[in-house]
């Protein structure tokens, strides 16, 4: 039976073209990139390359990317190279509804003798940028403000905050993990410092990511090694999958608009139907102001985790909340954050689409989803 995956904001499939062109990095241009013989440095210009690549996708300069392991990493590193920079601020702001790679590192932050902010969102899971004005502080060092939302969708207004931050002088990192791929971004346009990106969620393997760092941003290493990523990240540079990320870089940016209307479609019309077919269920987060790909649905008396196991037996994977939060009961923080009732928050289910989602498989999903709920509830 053909698997239905609709959990691409959990990870996506490697893009065979990716796969391709990172294969020949295993037994070809295997050499440490920092050899000096014509090994490594081919295998450097493949880095080079790749590099570029991420650069153009977001439209900013190749000096300004730091590869990464992961968008935990990217996360962690820029707040603390923004706080490093500046040592005598202690007031860090960002929101109830981060990733844990942003929220958990604050909440150490915090036990450090940090204090920070978090920023509330409305039932929506929008912001309000005078909650966020008004947080700000002489002693704030860094904001950090998430894209878009990993379990709903939401897309921040990311350029408007940036600009309110930057107005006072303090330092702005989005984690743009979920959006990169998934929504046009130029940091010309996007005044914030730093900006981090993940490749498996944007048909990369895991264990890569990138973080951008503006020219003239504070930068210190957080992994400190050798002078790799030219000082900025110790570590024997990960060939393989930083040229598999240069390369999901250029098929995303190259087809997106063509890709971000498909997934649209695919996605409006999946939630139009579950509405019209399943009694007392709706959408968690801004109908308008989403992400293309993702749909949080929260469902009145059933428990999620029990759909998403009944769908399984169907082949059609998907996700109760946040991928790290699956196994718990407890609704997610952003759930809560957002003030999903109860009844409703248990039942939460996201299904996110991608590049590979064909209408058969959402005609699919169509056709057992709402029955399962029935069941269910009976
Ligand atoms: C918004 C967001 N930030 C950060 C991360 C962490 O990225 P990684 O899994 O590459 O560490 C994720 C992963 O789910 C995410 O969705």
């Amino acid at each position: 039976m053909t698997i239905v995956y609709l959990d691409n904001n959990a990870t996506t499939k490697v893009d065979p073209e990716v796969t391709e062109e990172m294969l020949p990095c295993f037994d070809k241009f295997y050499p440490n990139p920092s050899g000096t013989h014509s090994l490594g440095k081919q295998a450097r210009e493949k880095i080079d390359l790749a590099r570029q690549r991420v650069a153009q996708g977001l439209d900013c300069s190749p000096e300004e990317i730091v590869f990464t392991s992961c968008g935990t990493e990217g996360d962690n590193a820029a707040i603390n190279a923004a706080l490093n920079s500046r040592p005598e601020k202690n007031h860090v702001v960002t929101t109830k509804v981060e990733h844990p790679a942003v929220l958990n590192y604050c909440r150490l932050l915090e036990e450090k003798g940090y204090r920070i902010t978090y920023l509330d969102v409305d039932t929506a899971g929008n912001l309000d940028t005078e909650q966020l004005k008004n947080s700000l502080t002489p002693d704030t060092a860094v904001v950090s403000i998430m894209y878009a939302n990993n379990e709903t969708g939401v897309v921040f207004p990311v350029s408007r905050i940036a600009e309110i931050v930057k107005e006072k002088g303090i330092l702005f990192h989005t984690d743009a993990v979920q959006a990169v791929g998934k929504t046009r971004i130029s940091m010309q346009e996007l005044p914030a410092d730093y900006l981090t990106l993940s490749g498996h969620k944007l048909h990369a393997p895991k264990g890569v990511g990138a973080l951008f760092v503006r020219r003239n941003a504070p930068f210190s290493p957080f992994i400190i090694g050798g002078s790799q990523e030219y000082g900025r990240r110790g570590g024997t540079e990960n060939t393989p999958f930083i040229v598999a990320l240069g390369k999901a870089m250029e098929l995303a940016v190259n087809n997106l608009e063509h890709e971000y209307q498909h997934i649209l479609n695919l996605r409006d019309y999946m939630e139009d139907k579950l509405l019209q077919s399943i009694p007392e269920a709706r959408i968690n987060g801004d109908r308008c102001n989403r992400l293309p790909n993702t749909s949080s649905f929260a469902i009145k008396d059933v428990s999620g985790e029990d759909v998403v196991l009944k769908l399984d037996e169907h082949s059609i994977c998907a996700s109760a909340g946040a991928a790290c939060k699956a196994g718990s009961m407890e609704p997610s923080p952003v759930l809560k954050a957002m003030g999903v009732p109860f009844h409703y928050a248990k039942g939460c289910l996201r299904f996110s689409l991608s590049r590979f989602t064909t209408a058969n498989e959402i005609e699919f999903l169509l056709q057992k989803f709402p029955g399962i709920v029935e069941e269910m509830r009976k």
